[in-house]
């Protein structure tokens, strides 16, 4: 049997594991934090919840960052809660990270500049599309993309990046030998304190 992670019973060494999980997601497809689940509520009071890619994250500010459509749902959703959640599970790490708190659209400022500055070429264009995401449609095919050079231009008024300002980590470890689950919150500067799985 493997022997225990070093953060099984040490609740610094778990929050560092977590922000390593985090921020290697952005550039590791592999790791199941580069595509994390995004929580938000609707209009109604529903939860909604779908996958984005991960774009940054920063244990320093303690933020995590993605990219949307500014005309989507979940950008409409984020901008009347101000609130999101992220969710992922590293199957063979066998760590669940939850994340959450407010979150803040960055439309036309200096960081959605170099964020936009910083996306590919293939994701520039799903922002030039038309119509916006979301409409309904006669038919599957009946939308259209810029082609590269259209998009740096049609896509940027859309291109928004999110920046959540975690305000709760949370964290759970699977194994056999005992289930560790775990909190931090930035109003207790980030103590942190276990919970019972
Ligand atoms: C693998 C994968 C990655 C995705 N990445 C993003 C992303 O980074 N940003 C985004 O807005 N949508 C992304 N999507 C699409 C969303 O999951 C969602 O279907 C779409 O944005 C509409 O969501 P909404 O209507 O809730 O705004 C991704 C979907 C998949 C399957």
């Amino acid at each position: 049997m493997d022997p225990l992670p070093p953060f099984h019973d040490d609740l610094d060494a778990a929050l560092t594991e977590v922000w390593r999980l985090l921020e290697e997601g952005p550039a590791l497809r592999r790791n199941a934090f580069h595509m994390p689940a995004l929580a938000t509520v609707d209009a109604h009071g529903h939860p909604q919840v779908r996958t984005v890619v991960l774009r940054a994250a920063d244990r320093a500010a303690g933020t995590l960052r993605f990219h949307c459509d500014r005309r989507s749902a979940k950008a409409a959703e984020i901008a009347a809660s101000g609130h999101a959640a992220l969710h992922g599970y590293d199957t063979p790490a066998k760590i669940q990270i939850r994340a959450s708190g407010p979150a803040q659209l960055h439309t036309d400022d200096a960081l959605a500049e170099a964020a936009w500055a910083g996306a590919m070429a293939m994701s520039r264009v799903c922002y030039g599309a038309d119509p916006a995401p979301g409409a309904i449609l006669p038919t599957g095919d009946a939308y259209a993309l810029p082609d590269a050079e259209t998009a740096l231009t049609s896509g940027r008024p859309n291109f928004c990046a999110v920046v959540v300002t975690l305000a709760r980590l949370e964290f759970l470890f699977l194994d056999r030998r005992g289930h560790r689950r775990a909190a931090w919150d930035r109003a207790d500067g980030w103590r942190g304190c276990w919970l019972a799985p």
